[in-house]
């Protein structure tokens, strides 16, 4: 934000949004006690990537160009006051004379009677808001007023699971000073994240849309299931559970079961009993893919998601948001865990190296472990001998774990920018390409 920035700047495009989203964050997270308001506020003092705001934003920008009628998938009963007969129908169905089409964006204005011939069949729908009419009708630089919720909602959530990160990682610091645990302690930075996540909690439910609702406290349940498989990445737990997007329990069909519980009997020929490295190998990817959906691409695609529901997409539309969240996040994780690797605790503002000292197997010493199976001891022991940490850098060294970890998050990269071919050409969607390509790119 310092050099002149250019039109297609994906901050700059909404930065009067992002301003108040920081303003409306404040007011959210006031409390009676003067040091949880200072535990909570913590992170959202010095300056974030605000990457997941401003997908929710641009998106919401960039699906505002769809013209309603071809992006609007509510069917609902209604009754047509000349015919005084119920009908099904699509608002596409609907005239707009008089009505200004910027406004006739959602379709819930559609249900408040912008056209006042076609009401809702009161039978068929709940009561809406008193004041829903209003706020909705209140877009700003093509966003709804609850997508700009749904992205401080989003950015809640997250700075939550920051908080509890730093204590469960030990880490010392984040943006580039102390964290939250350091600066406050354990406790204090474990309950300033339950409260946020309460706040937006509170935040999320006044958008009144039930769907949201299940989607984005989902991705709050997914954050904890995907930190659990990080710590506990030598056993699967055949019974972990989700909620999928119509809000029914179902079993996550989780890899085989063999990951890396029993490294070390891996055998190249494999026998009927011994674990093959291959396929060792290859479930191991499998459940790193699947942690990092959990831990970092659930929240990112959920939030896409939400955000193309709140804009009246129709199924084929959300599909794709969603897809594009999900693509974002597995490419902007894998690349979080290669800079792990490749750069300084100064350069990002946040401890470096420090993966291996955790334990954790991330994609570098994956790809490294595809090249040389002797690792597979060093991997199920969590790299907890002397010497472990350092054996297994130098393997990633000559395998080219790294090159290999950025070709791999090049492939998600590629995905979210098909995606985004589906939307409609504009500066919107164009800001979401470049920030798409950054996140490749970026540093820190
Ligand atoms: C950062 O990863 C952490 C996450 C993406 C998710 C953390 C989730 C939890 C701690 C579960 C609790 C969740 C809630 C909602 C309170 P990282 O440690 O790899 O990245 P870092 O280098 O930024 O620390
Ligand atoms: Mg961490
Ligand atoms: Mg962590």
């Amino acid at each position: 934000k310092t050099s002149a920035s250019s039109p297609l700047d994906p901050f700059a495009m909404v930065s009067a949004e992002m301003a108040t989203l920081g303003k409306h964050i404040s007011q959210l997270i006031g409390s009676g006690h003067p040091v949880l308001n200072r535990v909570a506020s913590y992170y959202f003092e010095a300056e974030g990537k605000n990457v997941r705001p401003l997908i929710v934003l641009l998106l919401s920008k960039a699906l505002s160009k769809i013209p309603i009628n071809e992006r609007n998938r509510i069917i609902i009963d209604q009754y047509d006051v000349n015919t005084q007969k119920e009908f099904k129908g699509t608002p596409k169905a609907f005239s707009f004379a008089g009505a200004d089409p910027l406004k006739s964006i959602s379709p819930l204005n559609i249900l408040h009677g912008i056209n006042p011939n076609i009401i809702l069949n009161p039978l068929s729908r709940p009561m809406i808001d008193q004041d829903e009419k209003s706020i909705q009708l209140d877009i700003k630089n093509g966003i709804l007023p609850k997508q700009r919720r749904l992205a401080e909602i989003t950015e809640m959530i997250h700075t939550a699971s920051l908080l509890h990160d730093d204590v469960i990682d030990f880490s010392d610091s984040r943006r580039g000073r102390e964290s939250g645990n350091i600066a406050f302690s354990n406790k204090m930075a474990i309950l300033a994240g339950d409260f946020l996540l309460g706040r937006a909690s509170v935040s999320l439910g006044r958008l009144r849309n039930s769907e949201v609702v299940e989607l984005m406290s989902t991705a709050i349940a997914n954050l904890v299931e995907g930190e659990f498989m990080q710590l506990k990445n030598t056993v699967i737990n055949p019974d972990l559970t989700t909620i999928n997007n119509d809000g029914q329990l179902k079993k996550i069909p989780l890899p085989t079961g063999k990951v890396p519980v029993k490294v070390h009997e891996y055998s190249i020929n494999g026998t009927s009993n011994i674990i093959s490295h291959n396929d060792n190998v290859e479930a191991a990817f499998q459940y790193y893919l699947h942690k990092t959906y959990l831990k970092t691409a659930s929240l990112m695609s959920k939030s896409s998601r939400s955000t193309a529901i709140l804009a009246g997409c129709n199924e084929e539309l959300i599909e794709n948001c969603y897809q594009f969240g999900r693509n974002l996040g597995l490419c902007f994780q894998i690349v979080d865990d290669m800079l792990d690797y490749t750069t300084t605790a100064e350069l990002l503002g946040k401890p470096a190296g420090a993966d291996l000292k955790l334990g954790l197997a991330t994609a570098p010493v994956l790809f490294a472990w595809k090249d040389k199976p002797e690792l597979a001891p060093l991997i199920a022991r969590k790299f907890s001998q002397n010497g472990d940490v350092e054996i297994a850098k130098i393997a990633v060294d000559e395998t080219n774990g790294v090159q290999k970890t950025l070709e791999l998050a090049i492939k998600y990269r590629d995905d979210a920018l098909n995606n985004l071919r589906v939307l409609p050409e504009s500066s919107a969607r164009s800001a979401l390409e470049l920030l798409t390509n950054s996140i490749i790119t970026r540093n820190k």
